[in-house]
């Protein structure tokens, strides 16, 4: 007996972190086949002796095939590459097939402006004026843009969390001033390759700052709270490298207009985020251990006198990368938004 076809969508840059989590994702999804992985150095070999995790769900093998000749032979692409890569990559294989549809899972297309892009990431941007194609992918503000759109600038895992904190107070013409925020990543933020700043005895007993005011993400934050109704929106963010692998838990303090009264504040969360499948409003705090492997933002509002602070917790390599991909793909393609995502934590 066979099911339904399902849609052919492929990885590119499967090797990396994000290319493992979204493999997970789409083999047990519903919706999508996943037909095609590529990376260079691990060209050849099968995706699960790569990621050893994915044995015994997958036969496929890695190529080096060029993203070009697969959109020729797949409806989607997830583009999981270091910033720079998908924007040299991605105009060829719209090229090849215009009505491919396309997540990208790095910076590349997050900013309309290649100067402000260039200021952010250090670099020339390798496509100006691709990203005018591209829709923000935060389903949570952008759902109907997603659903019309081709192309997808998956959001930032800081930025991931930060805008679900914020969103709410930026709808309802709360944000004003300046919002001060605190965020804490694990190592996977930084991918596979292992470095200083990843290495198990440098960090495991470890906490510090790290691109202080000075985060890539700002720009795309700044922007979409501003989209959701922020008057104006100025994020100082001060990033931090957690003792653990998986979550970002941010911390935003933001100076109100008014004194609030907390339920009433937790109820305009309650509101906003009111039906939102992947958006949980918690008492007390968040914790990164019950995210960690789920689509799922988990918020908390507190409120004393003027003062607000919203915590979120995500795993970052879930809603703040490759489940909120899926999440877009179920959009662009009109599944059901949870599909292939509904799944409980690991722990605890
Ligand atoms: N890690 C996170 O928590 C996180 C969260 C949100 C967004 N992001 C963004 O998502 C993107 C991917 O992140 P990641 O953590 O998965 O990075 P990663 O672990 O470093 O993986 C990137 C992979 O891309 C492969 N690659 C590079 N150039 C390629 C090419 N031309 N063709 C095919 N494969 C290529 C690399 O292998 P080869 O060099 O051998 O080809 C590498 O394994 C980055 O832009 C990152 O900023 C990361």
């Amino acid at each position: 007996m066979t099911g339904p076809a399902r849609i052919p969508v492929g990885i590119v840059g499967a090797s990396g972190y994000g290319g493992a989590e979204t493999a997970r994702l789409l083999l047990g999804h519903p919706g999508f086949e996943l037909v095609a992985a590529t990376a260079r150095r691990a060209a050849g070999k099968r995706l699960a002796e790569v990621h050893e995790f994915l044995e015994g769900t997958t036969e496929l093998v890695v190529t080096d095939e060029v993203p070009e000749s697969l959109a020729r032979r797949v409806e989607a692409l997830v583009f999981a590459l270091p910033h720079g890569e998908a924007a040299r990559l991605v105009p060829a294989a719209l090229g090849a097939n215009p009505g491919l549809r396309i997540v990208d899972l790095s910076g590349d297309f997050r900013l309309d402006d290649a100067g402000e892009w260039e200021r952010a990431y250090g670099m020339p941007h390798p496509a100006p004026g691709l990203a005018s194609r591209f829709v923000y992918g935060f389903p949570e503000a952008n759902r109907a843009a997603v659903r019309a759109a081709r192309c997808v600038a998956n959001p930032g895992c800081f930025a991931t969390a930060v805008v679900a904190a914020l969103h709410p107070l930026a709808c309802r013409g709360m944000l004003r001033g300046e919002s001060v925020v605190f965020a804490v990543t694990g190592s996977s933020g930084s991918g596979v390759e292992p470095g200083a700043g990843t290495h198990h005895p440098e960090r495991a007993a470890d906490l510090r700052a790290y691109k202080v005011l000075e985060h890539q993400h700002v720009p795309e934050i700044e922007r979409q709270l501003r989209e959701s109704g922020a008057e104006s929106a100025s994020v100082s963010l001060v990033p931090h490298s957690g003792p653990f692998v998986r979550g970002i838990f941010a911390t935003a303090a933001v100076l109100l207009d008014a004194p609030a009264d907390p339920q009433a504040l937790e109820g305009i969360f309650r509101d906003v985020y009111g039906g939102e499948p992947f958006v949980r409003i918690r008492r007390g705090t968040p914790r990164v251990g019950v995210v960690a492997g789920t689509n799922f933002a988990d918020v908390a509002v507190h409120a004393k006198g003027r003062r607000a602070v919203v915590l979120c917790a995500i795993d970052n390599l879930g809603k703040g990368m490759a489940s909120q991909a899926v999440q877009n793909l179920n959009l662009l393609f009109g599944l059901p938004e949870t599909a292939g995502l509904l799944h409980p934590g690991t722990r605890p």
